[in-house]
């Protein structure tokens, strides 16, 4: 059975910054109950012109590069998000357009915060079957698009940006070795966007009422969270046969500093066995870990051979674990050229875009109708 390495990895982070005072002047809240509350100093916004598929495919091409692999040579896509540019089209399929990976399948998936560790095992089990050979998984976030900026108890906890891998087929062990995923849907409601699907289709009612923006119940989930990481990672752990002591790094989904404190302690391991970048970016949901992987690997704190856990939780209920041992990219001789292929992509996409007008008018003419 093939193995499903870890060969490439990607952020990208929009420029402006929402710092804590921004925000106090914004809503009723200070600098210092923010940090000791949450852990968080600042976050980012993005502009009008980015989207969750923009930063997706901007962390999904530093991906691409990182592993020297043609996104043309991905044979699926998998971005999970909370804030998808839409109910559908998938976010997937307008990354998979923005990179040019003409031949990979595209889907999304929604498992809020956890939606990343939900969707590694998905690329991870589809190599291990045999199904595909290279996989991109992104977790991308415009959140503060759907956070209520008159709430003070959700307005200071998210931000945006994406995070991408590239998973390989490799026949050497190593890469992802063990996953669990776990939901409880009976605790739905205490994070939710409740307006907007099927069920609460929106309506001027809906807009005033704030439905279509988070809605929380911060302790509920805080209980929730202090309960379920140190759980998933031990579980994991056994799956993929190794002892807590094996451990170099948890790379945990970054939402508040105690929730990873109370993580710590139920694993009785030191704080410095874990990554903790969420000051810079808040919580970046889905975004969260492949953002920490890479500020973790750019730090040097992930080396070759490295035993990693990354662990998250988030609304569905839901939350999860995996187990990897780091490689990195896989022995190439050629180099790609990123830049030159992204141009190929962006001029192919405006010319099936034409090409389809052009059919629409001659159908018209001399088609059946
Ligand atoms: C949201 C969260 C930071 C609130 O922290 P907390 O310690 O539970 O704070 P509380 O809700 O008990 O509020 C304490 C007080 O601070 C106030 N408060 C809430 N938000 C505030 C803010 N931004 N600034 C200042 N005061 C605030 C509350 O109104 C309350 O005041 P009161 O005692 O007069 O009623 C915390 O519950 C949390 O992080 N939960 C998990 C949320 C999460 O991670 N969600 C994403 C999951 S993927």
């Amino acid at each position: 059975m093939p193995y499903a390495h870890i060969t490439g990895w990607g952020m990208a982070v929009p420029e402006t910054v929402r710092t804590n005072d921004d925000l106090s002047k914004m809503v009723d809240t200070n600098d210092e109950w923010i940090r000791s509350r949450t852990g968080i100093a600042e976050r980012r916004i993005a502009n009008d012109e980015e989207s969750s598929a923009s930063l997706g495919a901007d962390a999904a091409l530093r991906a691409l590069e990182v592993a020297n692999l043609r996104a043309a040579d991905l044979d699926l896509i998998i971005v999970a998000s909370s804030s998808p540019e839409h109910i559908f089209p998938a976010t997937a399929s307008l990354v998979q357009d923005r990179i040019g990976a003409i031949n990979a399948g595209a889907f999304d998936i929604s498992a809020a915060c956890t939606g990343f560790i939900f969707a590694v095992n998905m690329a991870a089990q589809s190599i291990r079957s045999g199904a595909s050979k290279n996989v991109l998984v992104v977790g991308a976030e415009t959140l503060s698009r759907f956070v209520d900026w008159t709430d003070r108890n959700t307005c200071i906890l998210f931000g945006d940006g994406a995070g991408a891998f590239v998973l390989q087929e490799n026949e050497e062990p190593g890469g992802v070795l063990a996953e669990v995923m776990h939901s409880d849907g009976s605790g739905g409601d205490l994070l939710s966007i409740p307006a907007g699907g099927s069920k609460l289709p929106t309506t001027e009612a809906t807009i005033q009422a704030g439905q279509h923006l988070i809605q929380m119940d911060g302790k509920g989930v805080f209980r929730f969270a202090t309960r379920v990481m140190a759980r998933a990672t031990k579980e994991a752990l056994e799956k993929a046969d190794l002892e807590i002591e094996d451990l170099d790094l948890v790379i945990p989904h970054q939402a508040n500093t105690r929730i990873i404190e109370a993580a710590a302690r139920g694993l009785k391991l030191p704080m410095d066995k874990f990554m903790v970048n969420l000051d810079k970016y808040g919580n970046t949901s889905t975004a969260s870990i492949p953002i920490a992987t890479v500020e973790a690997f750019e730090s040097g704190r992930i080396t070759p051979g490295d035993k990693i856990v990354m662990v998250g939780f988030g609304g569905g209920l839901t939350w999860g674990a995996l187990v990897a041992e780091w490689t990195g990219p896989l022995p190439t001789e050629r180099k790609v050229r990123h830049g030159w292929l992204l141009f190929l992509a962006r001029i192919r996409s405006v010319l099936l875009r034409v090409l389809r007008i052009v059919e629409g008018m001659l159908w018209g003419r001399y088609g059946r109708s």
